[in-house]
């Protein structure tokens, strides 16, 4: 069946990778560019499904976007903080969490009406975390089951009329936090945000070199609204650490890995899974630190390492959240067992990844136990080929393939809807038959 892909187990892994673009930032760059001044270039954009859903949207708002034939270069001609059309259909956000969430927070401050949907996964996404704070803004925002459920509509009034507030985010969401202070931009007063902040913080790099009225420290953001205009910002995209990461597990726990990762963004909002990884004894080495756009940079070299497993809970998960199935992959192969705590959130991603990181990695052999917040993965597992699925979830599909390639010699698995990969990292399936030997 042609929906299947087989993954071999890899006797080397050799070789340099440059992973395609960070997801977060690539979307950021359209819209945050879309409402600036000026026309901007992006490069090394990541040509994903999700990130083409956010450039389908703002087109769809009367932007101007130009894509290069790689659709690795874009140019956005910004309408400026009022200039968005409103939208004769529906937006489709497809399967992306970041653009649904960023949108609803720019579109309450819109003097229209526009609809906003996704694909079955995304319109089963809890959206009552962006639509409470943004209704107490004095947004007019419905959605199905009570307010909680995408399709929303949102119905901007001629006025402008979104007031400032103050609120501590219950949830560490660079999302929730990104959709807030995308409405704040046109909100009189200040916006003060709380409580658990400490998420990736791209909007606010990216905000602050625009211009935005954004003061930043550690326990509060402050948007001095309403914004009167954003700078057109030129931005080359860092190679995505999401994306890196199955590398950098695939590396460690293989027995003959040697790995080179060119150009890879190394925010500290976004390096957990190297911080655990390290704890576990991996052999991670970064070079070649510099600073593009505001945002760190590294190559990173990965090898084979002894791994030890560990405890992860607490400050460090959202700087690992969307690298837990990889890391379980690493847990798999490390000398005890390692526990993940404080990651209920999981459960609300791409899939319900607590529950669908057990199933089909127990299809292999693995021996993983679930808990309401996360996971008790137990250590040197004695895996062995069989059929597993993705279940549509690109980032469960890539930590599968990764444990392919960890398989004893001569095992394979084989993965039913793998070509998810292309949300997040098109070209996934070449890098790995490159790298493998
Ligand atoms: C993202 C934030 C995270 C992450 C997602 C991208 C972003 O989601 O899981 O892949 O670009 O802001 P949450 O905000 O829901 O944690």
């Amino acid at each position: 069946m042609n929906n299947f892909l087989t993954v071999k187990s890899a006797a080397r892994l050799r070789g340099e990778i440059t992973v395609p673009g960070d997801k977060s930032i690539s979307h950021r760059s359209i819209i945050f560019n879309a409402i600036a001044e000026g026309t901007a270039h992006v490069t090394n954009f990541l040509p994903g499904e999700d990130c083409l859903s956010s450039i389908a949207c703002m087109r769809a708002m009367g932007v101007n976007i130009e894509l290069s034939e790689s659709k690795r270069e874009v140019t956005i001609a910004g309408r400026g903080l009022r200039g968005l059309q409103e939208p004769a259909e529906i937006l489709d956000a497809g399967n992306s969490g970041t653009t649904t969430r960023l949108l609803t927070g720019l579109l309450a401050g819109q003097s229209f009406y526009s609809i906003i949907t996704g694909d079955s996964s995304l319109r089963s996404r809890p959206m009552g975390r962006v639509i409470g704070p943004l209704k107490q803004m004095g947004a007019q925002i419905w959605g199905r089951k009570n307010d909680t459920l995408a399709p929303l509509s949102i119905k901007g009034d001629a006025n402008n009329s979104i007031k400032a507030i103050s609120y501590n985010l219950p949830v560490a969401s660079a999302q929730l936090k990104s959709c807030l202070l995308l409405a704040a931009l046109y909100a009189e007063g200040e916006t003060v945000l709380g409580g658990l902040i400490a998420s990736r913080d791209h909007t606010e790099r990216m905000l602050g070199a625009m211009g935005a009225p954004l003061e930043t420290n550690r326990e509060r953001l402050i948007m001095h609204g309403p914004a009167t205009t954003l700078r057109a910002l030129n931005v080359a995209v860092p190679g995505d650490i999401s994306s890196a990461a199955f590398w950098l597990v695939a590396a460690v726990a293989h027995p003959d890995a040697d790995l080179l990762l060119k150009n890879v963004g190394v925010n500290p909002t976004r390096t957990g899974l190297i911080d655990a990884l390290q704890e576990m004894g991996a052999d991670i080495e970064l070079s070649d630190e510099r600073e593009i756009v505001g945002e760190p940079v590294a190559d990173i070299r990965v090898k084979s390492s002894r791994l030890v497993g560990t405890g992860i809970g607490g400050e460090i998960i959202p700087r690992l959240v969307d690298e837990i199935p990889a890391l379980a992959v690493a847990a798999m192969f490390g000398q005890n067992r390692t526990v993940v705590r404080d990651a209920a959130e999981l459960r609300v991603k791409e899939t319900d990844r607590i529950a669908t990181i057990a199933s089909e990695f127990g299809k292999l052999g693995a021996n993983i136990e679930t808990q309401p917040d996360g996971l008790v993965i137990s250590g040197r597992q004695h895996l062995h080929g069989n059929s597993v699925h993705s279940h549509g979830d690109h980032r469960l599909a890539m930590s599968l393939a990764i444990a392919g390639l960890l398989l004893p010699p001569g095992e394979e698995l084989a993965i039913e809807d793998y070509a998810c990969a292309d949300v997040s990292y098109p070209g996934f399936w070449d890098d790995l038959k490159r790298v493998s030997q």
